[in-house]
């Protein structure tokens, strides 16, 4: 298969958000020959995996690991905590919301469903004033998409669970993490979060084909009590794999492979708080380049900017598609395209998981060259504003 137009030379820049780069050491990882997934040697990579993701969810609680999309970990996390009938409060950060709110309502969940400008997360006093106008507690879950992968805009997950414990509502709060986890700061414990749900192909640096939940006491009883029809998806049986290494069905044994070597970049060798650093490093440069050519941020709140990932807006009568084409054509890159409302007006740079200046360096020039190409309307000077934001960095 062919990841290049005919005629270009050298790697393709991959700056979707997500799937992202895999690094050659992950790739060869899972080239290892398949072995028995009953097996013992099987059983140390079982446990070994489980364990370090539990070390990333920042979690002392249990995790469990599918062989899915994470579509297929947001569904685990409904169907495991919740019945019929139930009251779910939603938010529309943006399409990945949206898409997650669809699927609740398909499994017969009765959703509150808070809209929204695509511009901004979740806010805390509207969480609030929801639950405390909800006195018979009919609501059972709270979901947020931590990282709204349409939009670049990051909700502020410990003030949301602090606006739920000032009102004293039991509702189980569940987080989507699919974009943000091991790259953006994420707490899964210290921030009270009952179920956070992840795939593999973002900050962890892996192909699509794993998803992940990681789950609470809280929400482990829950389970007990929840009468939606779940049987793939069961945690029950996928709970013991973190103490015996073996999974309730087959595995995708050579993404874990994949995984163990990630882990072991990310945890082993930079290290959490550094992953962070890198990633708000690189989302700050690309936020200088967006300003410097005088374009504009999705997000419109700097407190909620995104790590992960920069929405750029396209002036009005301009098709950010079209640039998009352009830059692939001309220059061999991928950048995200504008999901559901936001089709055509903006395009997506991603700037996350395996990632380095150079990278960034080559992914900005590539978007001012493609700026001029496609006729935007822009200042030059947007790659040198991030160049001088890097150098003054390192100078320090
Ligand atoms: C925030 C978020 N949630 C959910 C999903 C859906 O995950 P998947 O496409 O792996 O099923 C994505 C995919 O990009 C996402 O970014």
């Amino acid at each position: 298969m062919r990841n290049q137009p005919a005629g270009h030379t050298g790697r393709h820049f991959l700056q979707i958000p997500g799937p992202t780069n895999v690094p050659d050491r992950v790739l060869h990882a899972m080239a290892f020959p398949t072995i028995d997934h009953r097996g013992p040697e099987f059983a140390e990579v079982g446990k070994q995996v489980v364990a370090g993701m539990k070390r990333v969810f920042q979690t002392e609680g249990t995790v469990v690991i599918y062989p899915s999309s994470g579509t297929g970990a947001w569904e685990a996390a409904l169907v495991n905590t919740l019945s019929p009938g139930d009251r779910v409060l939603m938010f529309e950060t943006g399409h990945f919301a949206a898409l997650w709110r669809q699927m609740a309502t398909r499994l017969g969940l009765d959703i509150d469903f808070v809209s929204g400008d695509w511009r901004h997360g979740v806010d805390p006093a509207q969480v609030a004033e929801k639950l405390a106008a909800d006195r018979e507690h009919r609501v059972k879950a709270v979901c947020v998409v931590h990282n709204e992968t349409s939009t670049g805009v990051t909700s502020r997950i410990p003030e949301i669970r602090a606006a739920i414990d000032e009102v004293g509502h039991p509702a189980l709060l569940m987080v989507d993490t699919i974009s943000s986890l091991a790259s953006i700061d994420y707490r899964h414990d210290e921030w009270g979060v009952d179920v956070t749900v992840a795939g593999s192909q973002k900050g962890l640096m892996l192909p699509p084909g794993l998803g992940f939940n990681a789950v609470s006491a809280k929400a482990l009883a829950a389970a007990k009590s929840a009468k939606l029809p779940r049987s793939y998806w069961d945690w029950q049986a996928m709970g013991e794999t973190g103490h015996t290494g073996f999974f309730p069905y087959t595995p995708a044994t050579n993404l874990l492979f994949g995984l163990q070597e990630a882990l072991r970049m990310l945890l082993d060798e930079e290290g959490l708080p550094a992953v962070f650093h890198r990633h708000a490093r690189h989302a700050e440069a690309t936020r200088r380049a967006v300003n410097g050519w005088g374009l504009e941020v999705l997000c419109a709140d700097a407190r909620e900017y995104s790590g992960s990932l920069t929405a750029v807006l396209v002036p009005d009568g301009y098709d950010a598609d079209r640039v998009r084409e352009i830059i692939l054509d001309a220059f061999d890159m991928s950048l995200g395209t504008g999901l559901g409302k936001m089709k055509g007006k903006v395009f997506r740079i991603g700037h996350l998981g395996h990632f380095n200046d150079l990278m960034l360096c080559g992914t900005l020039c590539g978007v001012e060259m493609g700026l001029h190409r496609a006729g935007i309307p822009h200042r030059a000077g947007g790659v040198a504003a991030a160049l001088e934001y890097l150098g003054a960095l390192d100078a320090e």
